[in-house]
Parts: C-alpha cells; sequence; structure tokens
C-alpha cells in the first residue's frame, strides 16, 4: 500500500502520511490539514472514522471477533490470569512477576481506607439514588481527601495515585450498593485477595457469617477482566479527554463513570434486565417484541443486541454465555426471566433482521444474567461494569500523559445564524 494520501480541493493537491499500526490497521495522519490548506476541517459524527490517538494498550478486530490485552487473546486472559494481574498487564504493559504482583497487590490493600467523612457525602443521597450517580460522585469526592493523587506529573505520583484509586474504588462501589440495601458499610479484609475482598464487600451480609463461593468468585473475576478494557470506547475516551486538560486522574475516573452510565453505553447491561422484565409483565411474547425491534417506526431496540465495532460477534459474550450457564447450574436458579432472554437470543440469532445487520447478544446481554443470578440489584449493573473497566482506563489515562498528548479540543462546522443585529427585548 502507498505510504502517501493525495488530497485535491479546487485543484490543489495536498499530501498526507499513512500510517499503519502493528497489526496493520492504517490511518491517514491529517495531523497537517487544517494549517496546509487554511482551515479546512474533517467531519466525523460519533467518530466512526477517526483515530483519536495511537495506543499500545488494547487490540481488537470487530469484524474477526478479536480482543487483546497487551497482545495477550481475552480468551487466555480469562481462563488462566485473575483480574488483578491482567489490571498490572494493561497498565504497565507486561504481565507481573510474583514479586511484582505480590508488591502491587500490598500497595493496593494499604490505600483500602476511605475516610470516614466520605459516609457523610453517601449519607446526602436519597437511597433511591441511580448507584452509578453515587460512584461519579464519591469517587469526584475522593479528590478532595486525597489531594496528593490529583497533581501528578511523576511516573512515581502517577503509580500512587493508581494503587490509590485501585484500593478505594472497591469500597465505594460496596457503599453504593450497601446504602441501597440499607446494610451497615463495610471496610475491606486485607486477609482477602483482590476479588475474594470484592465479594465480601458486596455480599456479606449484616446478620450471618460470610462464606466464599468459588464457582461465583470464579464468574466475577471473569466479567471483571473481560470488561477491564476496549480501547477507545465512549467512556474511556472521555477519560482521556477529560485528563487531556491534566485534571487528576480521580477526576478523570469520575467523568468516564458518567460517560458508562448511558444505556447505549455500559447502561446497556441494566436496560437490558429492565427490558426482559418488560416483556414477562407484558406476558411474556418475544416475538411481539421481536416484531417491535423490527419497526422502523418504533423507538425500541432489543437491548443487549449489536455493537459498534463487534458485527459478527463479541468474544466477551462467549466466554460470559459459559460463565453464566455455570453460575445458574450452581446456584440453581430457575428465573422465568432467564427463559425470556434465552427465547429472545435463539430468535434474533435466526432471524433475517439481526443476520442481515450482524446483530449478536453482546456482553452485556450475558452480565446482566450473571448479576441478575447472583442477587446483584438491577441498578448496580453497570456499577460492577465499572468496576471490571477502572483499569482499562487507569492505563489509558496513564499513555495519555506518558505520550504527552494535547488536549482534547475538536473543531465543529458551524451551520448556525449569521451574524445579525440585537433587538431589545421591547421591541421583538
Ligand atoms: N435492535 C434493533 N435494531 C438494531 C439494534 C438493536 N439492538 N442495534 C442496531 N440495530 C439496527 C439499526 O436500526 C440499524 O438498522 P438500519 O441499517 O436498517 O437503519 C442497524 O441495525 C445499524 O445500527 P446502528 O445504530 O447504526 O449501529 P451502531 O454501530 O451505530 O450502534 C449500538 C451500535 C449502539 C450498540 C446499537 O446496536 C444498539 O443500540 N444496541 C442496543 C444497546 C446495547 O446493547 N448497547 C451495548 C453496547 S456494548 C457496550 O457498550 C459494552
Amino acid at each position: 500500500m502507498s505510504e502517501i494520501a493525495s488530497l485535491e480541493i479546487d485543484g490543489e493537491k495536498y499530501e498526507f502520511p499513512i500510517i499503519k499500526g502493528t497489526e496493520n490497521e492504517v490511518a491517514i495522519d491529517i495531523k497537517a490539514l487544517r494549517g496546509a490548506t487554511k482551515g479546512i476541517i474533517t467531519i466525523d459524527p460519533g467518530f466512526k472514522n477517526t483515530g483519536s490517538c495511537t495506543s499500545e494498550i488494547t487490540y481488537l478486530d470487530g469484524e474477526k471477533g478479536i480482543l487483546r490485552y497487551r497482545g495477550y487473546s481475552i480468551e487466555d486472559l480469562a481462563e488462566k490470569a485473575d483480574f488483578l494481574e491482567t489490571a498490572y498487564l494493561l497498565i504497565f504493559g507486561e504481565l507481573p512477576s510474583k514479586e511484582v504482583l505480590a508488591k502491587f497487590e500490598a500497595d493496593i490493600k494499604s490505600k483500602s481506607h476511605v475516610d470516614e467523612d466520605v459516609k457523610k457525602i453517601l449519607d446526602g443521597f436519597p437511597k433511591s439514588a441511580h448507584p452509578m450517580g453515587v460512584l461519579a460522585s464519591l469517587t469526584s469526592a475522593l479528590i478532595a481527601f486525597n489531594p496528593d493523587s490529583e497533581d501528578v506529573d511523576s511516573e512515581e505520583e502517577m503509580y500512587n495515585a493508581i494503587v490509590n484509586l485501585m484500593g478505594k474504588f472497591p469500597v465505594l462501589v460496596s457503599w453504593a450498593l450497601r446504602k441501597k440495601q440499607g446494610y451497615p458499610l463495610d471496610y475491606g479484609d486485607d486477609s482477602l485477595g483482590y476479588v475474594e475482598n470484592i465479594a465480601k464487600l458486596l455480599f456479606k451480609k449484616p446478620s450471618a457469617d460470610y462464606v466464599q463461593n468459588n464457582v461465583v468468585i470464579e464468574a466475577l473475576d471473569k466479567l471483571l477482566i473481560l470488561h477491564a478494557d476496549h480501547e477507545q470506547n465512549c467512556s474511556t475516551s472521555t477519560v482521556r479527554v477529560v485528563g487531556s486538560s491534566h485534571a487528576g486522574l480521580f477526576a478523570s475516573i469520575s467523568a468516564g463513570i458518567s460517560a458508562l452510565w448511558g444505556p447505549l453505553h455500559g447502561g446497556a447491561n441494566q436496560a437490558v434486565l429492565e427490558m426482559l422484565e418488560a416483556i414477562k409483565a407484558d406476558g411474556g411474547d418475544t416475538k411481539k417484541y421481536m416484531g417491535k425491534a423490527k419497526d422502523k417506526e418504533d423507538p425500541f431496540r432489543l437491548m443487549g443486541f449489536g455493537h459498534r465495532v463487534y458485527k459478527n460477534f463479541d468474544p466477551r459474550a462467549k466466554i460470559i454465555k459459559v460463565a453464566a450457564d455455570e453460575v445458574l447450574a450452581d446456584l440453581g436458579v430457575n428465573d422465568p426471566i432467564l427463559d425470556i432472554a434465552k427465547g429472545l437470543e435463539q430468535e434474533a440469532l435466526n432471524d433475517e433482521y439481526f443476520v442481515k445487520r450482524k446483530l449478536y447478544p453482546n456482553v452485556d446481554f450475558y452480565s446482566g444474567i450473571i448479576y441478575r443470578a447472583l442477587g446483584i440489584p438491577t441498578e448496580m449493573f453497570t456499577v460492577m461494569f465499572a468496576l471490571g473497566r477502572l483499569p482499562g482506563w487507569i492505563a489509558q489515562w496513564r499513555e495519555m500523559r506518558l505520550n504527552k498528548e494535547p488536549i482534547g479540543r475538536p473543531r465543529q462546522v458551524y451551520t448556525g445564524e449569521n451574524s445579525r443585529p440585537f433587538v431589545e427585548v421591547n421591541k421583538r
């Protein structure tokens, strides 16, 4: 392939370098476009054709259903690694040795304490508050309690901010849940591993001893790994853009949580369950809802189906489907909602509308099913996604800072009124 792309405007020729990634992805480097053409820009709503950065963290091929973190396949990581070593890999680029992993874990544990005063902020929220809003607010509030973690320049300061957030985030997640349930707020248990501790923080009942279920721990570990990064999606791009103004790590992650909240992104796992419940309440007629999803006059979409990038299958969905079956069998769950989910899945996979548009169940379709089986309230599903995505957001933020990327500031094509005279209010 040529190394130069040419563009002709009004008989004037411009040339731009073509760059190639390590997996042969090709991009036209238009950094010089506006300067060379004296003001012409490109327009690409939704950034469907726009690369915002180069990145060494995650590779995915939507056509082939490939997802790799730092070169390792998601299948290998889900089967052989645990969440904390996956987090280290994403953030720092290499799988850690035993000693390095032990230090990373110890550093995280040493920072897991959340100031008691943060509870007062949580107290200010009504129980009905959506836990994603609570989590975004508490993450932002951490800035006031940990000012050293905000203004970070050196690698050492970044490391401290990273372990600080990795330590405190599971506690905040569990507080968002326990507040909803009316349970006392717990602190972590340093004798447990990272994911075991998360499970205890989430599931310990106030009136009973906590008993660990290893099938649940394994499913949780896999879910967190599968959600840990997904290159330049909406929330990750948000984290990078906010961080590019040199807002600190906690502020950038808080913004990422807000971006993840929407139903077209991380909020889809909640939307899936709400959709299944609505179908059940309406008599369980899946065919009727298939019809609504295909009707262009009807805004209804089949939640948990389709993906901006994966147009054949979502490799995460394949792994999580197996984990969902294991958890349901182990917990002996018998749930009519799950039967509706299976019915919809089968119908959509065999329906011409869905097949033609390459709309397959995505990771959110199955993750919601597992969370429901574990007794996690529907509104908490996206919070669980955020818990998994934290290392990816951190890795992307760190890469952006180390690459000294410029502040994110897109342009626009103005289509509003031309200059017009101001008319005073009594003359309008
Ligand atoms: N149900 C019914 N039709 C759909 C669906 C769906 N879930 N998704 C896409 N389509 C149709 C569209 O109507 C469109 O049809 P047309 O070509 O006849 O106009 C076609 O498929 C292409 O859809 P787009 O919206 O252009 O696809 P895009 O790549 O922009 O959107 C998205 C992807 C947002 C995920 C979309 O499939 C969707 O809304 N899915 C439901 C929400 C969801 O599950 N989101 C989670 C994504 S995974 C994640 O964030 C972790």
